[in-house]
């Protein structure tokens, strides 16, 4: 409409007027902030942005492919995808406490971001060398970061974000979504051409699978994961509530698979399998602080469980997650 078309124009106005003719680096995650910000700051000053894919290899089934063709296939951004998946597979080997596995996928990622954006700083290929570093920051991380260390005395568990980068690298900072509500930042991006189904998706942890994974994380886990997950979202997608029309991917503020590391007994043609357990999740939350496990029909977790055995081979059963927040979080890590 009409209205964001004049936001867009003032937001681009305004990036253009800070940048000049200088030089910008963007984390892009494939999440709704960074996507959008990418989307806006390319629409400022094109090919002055580069943006750094960091895929851990703990992220969804083709989520690497789908950024790369969506930013630098469809907009025609500069993006420069990092497969880090050996790098961060080889330092969480061995290591099964949640916190110690958050806090080296942190790590690495902060350590693997900052390679790149030191090469984009010193400047190569017809590049002069950026002077920016753009952040997704939304308006309500700004107040969350204000006040979010007296409210909360204890931490459950650490998130990962990239506070303090900007100084460590030496860069300026463009933070173009600051004043936004999370809801205005998906009406941007649906106004700046992203499809409707990446702005509207549920969020993703920034440590990935590796919060899904419980225990040691592994590329057998991370790979049968990956591919039941796919199937509990596309049938969550594909089934639609009668009462409201909606879809059940719409109905549920998050939904995703968890994998267990034990076998259980199954029974499959004549023969006896031993194989592994995953657990389907989905809630119902307007805050994420508190949440109820999502009441799915019945015939729709009947269809994701044969649908997973039958299609993932390694898998032989799947449980469904009816505990609410508190007292079980959302993430079971
Ligand atoms: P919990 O599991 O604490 O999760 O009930 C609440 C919400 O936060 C998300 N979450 C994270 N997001 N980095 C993130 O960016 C993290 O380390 C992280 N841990 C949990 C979780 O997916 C849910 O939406």
């Amino acid at each position: 409409d009409w209205i964001m078309g004049d936001y867009i124009a003032e937001a681009v106005a305004k990036i253009k007027a800070q940048v000049g003719d200088e030089e910008v680096i963007l984390g892009l995650s494939g999440g709704v902030d960074s996507s959008v910000a990418a989307a806006l700051i390319h629409r400022a000053i094109g090919d002055q942005l580069t943006c750094v894919f960091v895929d851990h290899g703990l992220l969804r089934l083709n989520e690497g492919d789908l950024v790369m063709d969506m930013f630098a296939g469809r907009l025609h951004v500069n993006v420069i995808r990092v497969d880090a998946t050996n790098q961060f597979m080889g330092h969480l080997n061995g290591v099964s406490d949640p916190e110690a596995k958050r806090k080296i996928i942190g790590r690495e990622f902060v350590e693997v971001f900052k390679t790149e954006a030191a090469k984009l700083k010193a400047g190569t290929g017809g590049h002069k060398g950026a002077t920016f570093l753009a952040q997704g920051t939304i308006y309500p991380d700004v107040i969350e970061s204000g006040g979010a260390k007296s409210k909360k005395a204890v931490t459950i568990k650490s998130h990962h974000n990239v506070g303090g980068l900007p100084e460590q690298l030496g860069l300026k900072l463009l933070e173009p979504l600051r004043d936004l509500f999370k809801d205005e930042v998906r009406e941007l991006g649906v106004a700046l051409g992203l499809p409707a189904d990446m702005v509207y998706r549920h969020p993703f942890p920034g440590p990935g699978l590796g919060v899904r994974i419980l225990g040691e994380v592994k590329q057998e886990y991370a790979d049968l994961l990956r591919r039941a997950d796919a199937i509990f979202i596309e049938e969550l997608r594909n089934t639609k509530d009668e009462a409201t029309g909606k879809t059940w991917y719409e109905l549920t503020s998050q939904a995703f698979t968890v994998f267990l590391p034990v076998k259980s007994v199954g029974v499959m043609g004549d023969g006896r399998t031993y194989d592994y357990v995953v657990a389907l999740r989905a809630v119902i939350t307007s805050d994420f602080m508190t949440a109820h496990w999502a009441e799915l029909p019945y015939a729709l977790l009947g269809r994701v469980s044969n649908r997973i055995i039958n299609e993932v081979r390694g898998i032989n059963r799947v449980v469904y997650d009816v505990s609410g927040k508190p007292p079980a979080t959302i993430e079971w890590e």
